[in-house]
């Protein structure tokens, strides 16, 4: 039995440990027999001082994963599968079918959302709800992506009927912090282009996806979709050493990403579609208009706590406005409102991670060994599951948090005189994903887009960081991404350009019309999907 507090909201009860015991593979709930692996919650102790346990999942072995794998290279079947064989428009039913079955699930998911992973109610619904419509934006840029291949075109006496076909088997792997959202950013395009795919839910955020098994298994073909449970490196790195694996889509770090991929016997034939770590700065100008600046700031170094691959890691502030920027920015950070996830206003929340606090706490002593103060009051006060947001001026190059990716609640600011202070760091930087500029003046700003357009793939004026809208491009250089992943870019990460050609002859258009007239090929269409 759970040992929870009992007055707790309605909505966020559990009344009992949630014990799952399946997996999905060729398109069946399966019973796992084996080891479980227990799932707690950091963001409530126990009554020894434990994060409390929400319940079990399967730990699966590699013996189960290859299972899996096998389901979906069969499904796969070389291209003979009756999924990347289908009719465009009967993916897209299928799609459909998944979104539907997947509303229901919303309360369940939210409030496993709030206890696995401590995101905010609100934060929590909009995760959810973003992911839905994900699927519904999806289907609506592949039916246009099909139309536009509607057709045929002759160059040099060739005629060619040019679509996009899948790639194959894709092994796909999701960060603990949009564990649903960012994972089916990745999962949907690749399905609805025709590959199958094997999909492990990350190390924390796994009884969110449990409701949601039995909807792929009623939505898809058996086999496209196949579920595994456990340690990325006791499932995922055997699946990947058989070189079945033709796509590696993961979100997480790129330590992770460069693993597995070590681990494929056949690496130019391996695609990889990866979201990896960043190291966003801000750079506040003197022109910057404050209020905006600190309300920007505050919410992107610190929305889920920071815990966020476009959150701003670090701050450039010129030193003409530091003194006000720090004082406004530190206030800012102590008015934040601690407390569970479910509460009603809260801002910050419990860390997932039972180890975070401490490593956060690290980070500030080490910064402050160093020379930087804590500017707000509450910096860096410690519970069991949580540090309080540090403000730490002036950071140097010698911190470890100006090199590590804090990926929580602290928050380095780093005076500057001279615009080629940032633009340096960012340029030596390892990552390259956004940045933030604050400002007002054209002569300034216009200059620095030039350059920074060259160093990271978004520039957000007077702005914070993010991924969204999920119609634009998310991606990122050097160590931050490889692919691109707007709901139209993912679409084309999936998948490859292929084509029906032929020599312009009388027989030969008459073919290429009875093809498409006929119902004797799939991929040979001119239909137009409405
Ligand atoms: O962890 C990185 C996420 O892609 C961030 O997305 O900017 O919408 O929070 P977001």
């Amino acid at each position: 039995m759970l040992n929870v507090p009992t007055d707790l909201p309605e909505n966020v009860r559990l009344t009992d440990s949630l014990h799952y015991t399946n997996y999905l593979v060729d398109g069946h709930l399966k019973e796992w027999k084996g080891a479980k692996a227990e799932v707690r919650s950091n963001i409530l102790m126990d009554e020894n001082g434990n994060p409390i346990l929400l319940g079990t999942v399967p730990d699966m072995d590699s013996e189960a994963a290859l299972e899996a794998l096998e389901s979906a290279v069969n499904a796969f079947d070389r291209g003979r599968g009756a999924w990347p064989t289908m009719k465009v428009k009967e993916r897209i039913a299928c799609m459909e079918v998944f979104a539907e079955r997947m509303i229901p699930h919303r309360e369940e998911v939210v409030k496993l959302l709030m206890w696995e992973i401590g995101k905010t109610k609100s934060d929590s619904y909009k995760e959810f709800d973003r992911t839905v419509l994900y699927i519904k934006d999806t289907i609506e840029a592949y039916k246009k992506l099909d139309r536009r291949s509607a057709r045929f075109d002759n160059e040099d006496g060739i005629w060619a009927h040019i679509r996009r076909s899948p790639l194959g088997v894709v092994l796909c792997l999701g960060p603990y912090n949009y564990p649903l959202n960012e994972t089916f950013c990745l999962l949907i395009p690749a399905l609805i282009m025709g590959n199958t795919a094997v999909f492990k839910p990350a190390k924390i955020g796994i009884l969110l996806i449990t409701p949601l098994l039995q909807a792929f298994a009623d939505s898809f073909p058996p086999g496209v979709v196949n579920v595994v449970f456990g340690r990325g490196r006791k499932i995922a790195a055997p699946i990947m050493r058989t070189g079945k694996i033709d796509v590696l889509a993961l979100i997480g770090h790129s330590s992770s990403a460069v693993a597995l991929q070590d681990e494929h016997p056949y690496k130019n034939r391996l695609r990889l579609i990866l979201g990896l770590e960043a190291n966003n700065p801000a750079i506040i100008l003197p022109s910057a208009d404050m209020d905006q600046a600190v309300k920007e700031c505050i919410s992107g170094s610190l929305s889920f706590n920071g815990q966020r691959c476009t959150a701003l890691k670090v701050i450039f502030v010129h030193e003409s406005i530091a003194e006000e920027f720090n004082a406004r920015f530190s206030k800012a950070v102590d008015e934040l409102t601690y407390g569970l996830p479910w509460e009603d206003g809260v801002f910050l929340t419990p860390l997932p991670e039972k180890d975070k606090p401490e490593y956060i706490q690290s980070l500030v002593s080490d910064a402050k060994d160093k020379g930087a103060q804590v500017l707000n009051t509450k910096g860096g006060q410690m519970s069991k599951n949580y540090c309080y947001p540090a403000v730490l001026y002036p950071v140097t190059t010698e911190m470890r948090v100006y090199s590590e990716e804090q990926f929580g609640p602290v928050i380095p600011i780093i005076p500057f005189k001279d615009i080629e202070e940032p633009l340096d760091a960012i340029a030596a930087s390892e990552y390259g994903q956004q940045v933030s500029l604050f400002g007002k003046e054209t002569d300034n700003i216009g200059p620095l887009i030039d350059i920074l357009a060259n160093l990271v793939c978004r520039i957000n004026l007077n702005s914070a960081c993010q991924r969204g809208p999920d119609v634009y491009p998310f991606t990122g250089r050097k160590n931050s991404a490889v692919g691109t992943l707007s709901v139209f870019d993912a679409l084309r990460s999936f998948s490859i350009r292929t084509f029906v050609a032929t020599k312009d002859s009388e027989e030969n258009k008459a073919l290429l019309n009875n093809l498409t007239q006929g119902d004797d090929s799939n991929f040979m269409s001119t239909e137009y999907l409405l």
